[in-house]
């Protein structure tokens, strides 16, 4: 079905236009307030907040941190406008002056995604869905669900040309359904436990009542497809990438129980054909966007959708990670080229992705915190582990700011330095799948083990 492009007022149009000419052409440094303030407003307005829809200084945290800029909310259906009740924020906007150049390898970028990332996570803002960083001529528009907030445009330049399609650009999208999120699942190094990752965090999701999608894009191994027990199909996804059958058609439903215990989730198989074809051909019929495509039509049912990949940089790789919102990255301590492959991904894979995506106006994905996998140290190793990932950091200095998304404060631990998320290594993890008489997934067989998953979903997830 063709959706209808919203419409915006001519006159607010015009104004913003208006705006934007007579903004300085010298990018100064202090001109937040006079310059970028106004221009801000005035897109705001574009996007149908009135006067009364925004609030400035808006304290989004109850800590006593940076209040954001403007926080904006359309009234609610009893017609309550936001300016007079200053709670429950739609957009949290956050602006910084126009000298402070907005590239994803510059560190004005990523200081403005952590400011707006911390307000979105404010105890006053956890209805806030959506965030916006600009300094008045460059702008992103992020997407929050739950504990994690991604692009959900590239980083626009807006000039007067540009105006209009940029607001329906932002206007489509802050209109648009609500939708679940697509997280993939990726390191290019072999055996460090993603398709483990995807199936058990999957099913610990599905056990605390989300509704999610498992999706096999690792034909070659159609290892997740096999742990589940399910059969692999032939034709079905091709014919549901190149839009031919609809999701419905291809999704399998799984079910197993334990006692009392139930859970319940959907599955994309692997696809058998596509074993069959060359690579070349593959490319030629099925653009690397199509997935992404279909699974934002089918996230509209889901909360989560998980992309299980191959160990490479082929072509299914390539798709499953423009397809997703947001990436997991498993890695091991003990594993020197898993952690050395994060330098391709942050410096290399990630820029090429953002790149094809933002012809599409589209941004991300981006990451959460690293997950050190199977994780069972000494202290040397962990000491090891930290030391080599912050040469990785030290040798590729121009981005240092994206790396520094692979690391987190765990609330309880104050050991010096950035800390990653250490998933531990248990014996009922590897040993479930191959447990009978009948197979029954691991959180659901074991506490020890679903209770690792929740732990990872507590801390960045929910
Ligand atoms: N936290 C864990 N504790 C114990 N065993 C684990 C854990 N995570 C993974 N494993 C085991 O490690 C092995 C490899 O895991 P898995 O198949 O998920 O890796 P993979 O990255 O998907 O591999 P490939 O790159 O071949 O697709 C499996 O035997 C799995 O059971
Ligand atoms: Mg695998």
């Amino acid at each position: 079905m063709l959706k209808l492009m919203p419409k915006i007022s001519e006159h607010a149009l015009a104004e913003l236009k208006l705006q934007l000419d007579s903004r300085p052409t010298v990018r100064g440094s202090g001109d937040e307030g006079n310059v970028v303030t106004p221009i801000i407003e005035k897109l705001l307005v574009t996007l149908e907040f009135g006067q009364l829809d925004r609030v400035p200084q808006f304290k989004a945290n109850s800590s006593p941190s940076r209040k954001s800029d403007i926080a904006c909310r359309y009234p609610d259906k009893e017609g309550n406008n936001f300016f007079q009740q200053q709670k429950d924020p739609f957009l949290l906007v956050e602006l910084k002056s126009t000298g402070q150049q907005l590239s994803l390898n510059s560190p004005h970028y990523w200081k403005a995604f952590a400011q707006l990332k911390e307000q979105l996570l404010g105890n006053n803002a956890m209805s806030a869905h959506f965030g916006l960083i600009s300094n008045g001529w460059e702008l992103q528009l992020f997407k929050r669900f739950h504990k994690v907030v991604h692009p959900a445009t590239s980083i626009l330049s807006l000039n007067t040309q540009n105006a209009q399609e940029v607001s329906n650009c932002l206007l489509r999208i802050l209109q648009e359904d609500k939708r679940g999120i697509i997280i993939g699942v990726y390191n290019n190094k072999g055996g460090i436990g993603k398709t483990t990752l995807t199936t058990n965090l999957g099913i610990v999701l599905a056990q605390s009542q989300k509704k999610v999608l498992l999706v096999d894009f690792d034909p070659n191994q159609a290892d997740l497809t096999d742990s589940l027990q399910q059969p692999v199909v032939e034709g079905k996804v091709w014919n549901f990438l190149k839009g031919k059958v609809p999701g419905k058609a291809i999704i399998q439903h799984c079910s197993f129980s334990q006692g009392k215990q139930q859970v319940q989730f959907d599955l994309i198989p692997a696809d058998k054909s596509f074993l069959e074809s060359h690579d070349v051909k593959i490319q030629q019929e099925i653009r690397l966007e199509f997935l992404r495509n279909r699974l934002k039509e089918l996230s509209k049912d889901y909360d989560y959708i998980l992309i299980d990949m191959p160990p490479n940089w082929r072509w299914f790789a390539q798709a499953g990670v423009q397809a997703s919102d947001t990436l997991l990255v498993p890695a091991s301590h003990i594993d020197r080229a898993s952690l050395r492959n994060l330098e391709a991904l942050v410096t290399n894979f990630i820029p090429q992705v953002n790149q094809r995506r933002a012809a599409l106006e589209e941004g991300g994905p981006n990451l959460l915190p690293l997950v050190l996998n199977q994780y069972q140290h000494t202290d040397a190793q962990a000491r090891n582990c930290y030391r080599y990932l912050a040469d990785i950091v030290a040798k590729n200095n121009e981005w240092k700011d994206a790396f520094n998304n692979f690391f987190y404060m765990p609330p309880k631990r104050f050991r010096r330095g950035q800390h990653c998320f250490e998933l531990p290594y248990k014996i009922e993890i590897c040993r479930a799948p191959l447990e009978g008489p009948k197979y029954v997934p691991a959180p659901l067989r074991y506490r020890r083990a679903k209770q690792v998953y929740e732990h990872l979903i507590r801390e960045v997830l929910l």
